[in-house]
């Protein structure tokens, strides 16, 4: 990129990444370019905001995204852990291993090369390891921090295991028998609250009318921590709906449509070329992105076909495309990145099915998102439905599918709980959905795992950091 369009995102805590994306001296020549908060939740789920019905209370991020443009048909990796950056704009607080305690800001890892499991500081002010916050839950220095930064322009984690959150933020769930539940809970409410102190600097700082606010999510909710993505099925880690499609929103007086729902097809990886493009950048001489300038249709919210569209996840790769080039979107895309897959990637061969193997290896873990539909290869990751504590006693509804089943055809616009496949009844669509899927195998990338380094050991410096 010819110019930096604003600061990359410092991932502050679990529950809360955030980036702010200020107006630069270079955007003068231009009409002024909006400011740019992104907030990344981690492992927030379907289930867990205020506007899918949850029990947990969202109060702020359900009055913001009303006033917006949420995005129902949203789609991100099944996992991701982000990883903050150094912040040009002053030093912000963060931390590398993508899950520190929220008051030691400790973190303890297996280093499998030396057999030890080594527990040391992961905590940074900027690039400096900082020592000094002891006790002090990470969502509020993050907010703190972050109001301090809207506070002084002249132009973050939050969800995430440990389910760590100052008791006062649990009291209003004591009905939730459910320990980690209740927990979680309290967490999303406090990251909820400082959202809202987020946009009230922005607005007490005269800074809100020209900015663009996105929420999103990483990824779906882990039911094992707390989590939720009820009615949908599956969790973090699958390519369930419940692991893929998130939770996000838009909200901005820059737009012209406000309380309304985006049906589009939209990727997380589209925030890159979309922010570019707002802060007045350009992305012209960069590699071949995944994502797609999305602004216009965030902006004018309008109904055109789904058929447009289409989205791949492909196991450990992951691939999105646009069949048919509209006006809002550019062309055709892939995207690769190492995403884990619970324990299994694949199941053993057999003859089990109707679909033998000629367009595509059916036991390959792979998922697409085509028009309404959504075909599942190989083992998507844990099969059931896991409802709220608080509805049901029981704690997940199981998958009747046979263990061996390697593939599912479903209409996600009538069924996104994923209940009836409809595989049988469709044939063609499957036959389509193989080639598509077949023609992103091809063209992926191969993840790379570097082996871990002994050196890594923070042994001697007692914080987590770079070694090499
Ligand atoms: C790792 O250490 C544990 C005890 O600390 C020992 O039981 C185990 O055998 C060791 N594993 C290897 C691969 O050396
Ligand atoms: C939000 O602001 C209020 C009032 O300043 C403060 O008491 C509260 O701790 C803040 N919450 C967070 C999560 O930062
Ligand atoms: C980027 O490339 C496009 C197409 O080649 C061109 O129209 C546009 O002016 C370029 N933008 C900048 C800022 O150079
Ligand atoms: C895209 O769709 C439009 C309208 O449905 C159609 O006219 C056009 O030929 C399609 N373009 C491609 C490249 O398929
Ligand atoms: C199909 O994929 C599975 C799982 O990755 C693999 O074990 C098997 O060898 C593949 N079969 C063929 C014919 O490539
Ligand atoms: C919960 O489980 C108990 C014991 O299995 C059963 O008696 C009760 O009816 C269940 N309650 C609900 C609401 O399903």
């Amino acid at each position: 990129m010819a110019r930096r369009p604003g600061v990359p995102c410092p991932c502050f805590s679990r529950l809360l990444c955030l980036c702010l994306l200020l107006c630069l001296p270079v955007c003068l020549a231009r009409p002024p370019a909006p400011h740019l908060v992104l907030v990344l939740a981690d492992d927030l789920g379907w289930g867990d905001v205020g506007w899918h019905g949850s029990a947990v209370r969202t109060p702020r991020l359900d009055a913001l995204g009303a006033g917006g443009v949420r995005l129902e048909r949203y789609y991100t990796p099944a996992a991701v852990h982000a990883v903050p950056q150094p912040a040009p704009l002053g030093p912000l607080p963060g931390y590398l291993l993508g899950s520190e305690d929220y008051y030691t800001h400790d973190r303890c890892v297996l280093i499998k090369a030396r057999n030890v499991t080594r527990c040391a500081l992961d905590f940074r002010d900027g690039e400096e390891v900082a020592t000094g916050f002891k006790n002090v839950y990470s969502t509020n220095l993050f907010t703190e921090r972050a109001i301090d930064l809207i506070a002084n322009h002249k132009t973050e984690k939050s969800v995430h295991e440990p389910l760590e959150v100052p008791e006062e933020y649990t009291k209003p769930y004591s009905s939730i028998k459910d320990v980690k539940r209740r927990h979680y809970a309290g967490m999303v409410t406090l990251m909820d609250e400082a959202v809202g102190n987020l946009t009230d600097a922005l607005k007490t700082h005269g800074l809100w009318d020209n900015t663009v606010f996105v929420f999103s999510t990483d990824n779906g909710g882990q039911t094992l921590a707390g989590g939720n993505n009820w009615p949908l099925r599956g969790r973090k880690w699958t390519l369930w709906e419940g692991g893929v499609r998130g939770v996000g929103f838009v909200a901005s007086p820059l737009l012209k449509r406000k309380g309304v729902e985006s049906h589009e097809l939209i990727h997380i990886s589209d925030w890159l070329p979309t922010l570019v493009h707002l802060a007045g950048g350009d992305t012209n001489g960069t590699k071949p992105l995944d994502g797609f300038d999305v602004w216009s249709t965030i902006r004018v919210v309008t109904k055109f076909s789904n058929s447009d569209l289409e989205c791949s996840y492909m196991g450990r790769t992951y691939s999105v495309y646009v069949q048919n080039e509209s006006s809002y979107l550019d062309s055709a895309v892939t995207f690769s990145t190492g995403l884990g897959i619970e324990k299994r990637t694949s199941l053993p061969e057999s003859n089990s099915s109707p679909w033998d193997d000629t367009l595509f290896n059916i036991s390959i873990h792979a998922a697409i998102r085509h028009g309404k539909w959504k075909l599942l290869t190989g083992y998507p990751g844990c099969s059931h439905w896991f409802p709220p504590p608080s509805l049901f006693n029981e704690s997940q509804i199981q998958s009747s599918d046979p263990s061996t089943k390697r593939l599912w055809l479903f209409d996600i616009v009538h069924d996104p709980e994923e209940k009836y496949d409809v595989s049988e009844k469709y044939p063609h669509v499957v036959e389509k959905l193989l080639s598509r899927l077949q023609y992103y195998h091809k063209r992926s990338v191969p993840v790379f795992y570097p082996d871990e380094d002994p050196n890594c050991d923070p042994a001697a410096t007692g914080a987590w950091g770079p070694w090499a």
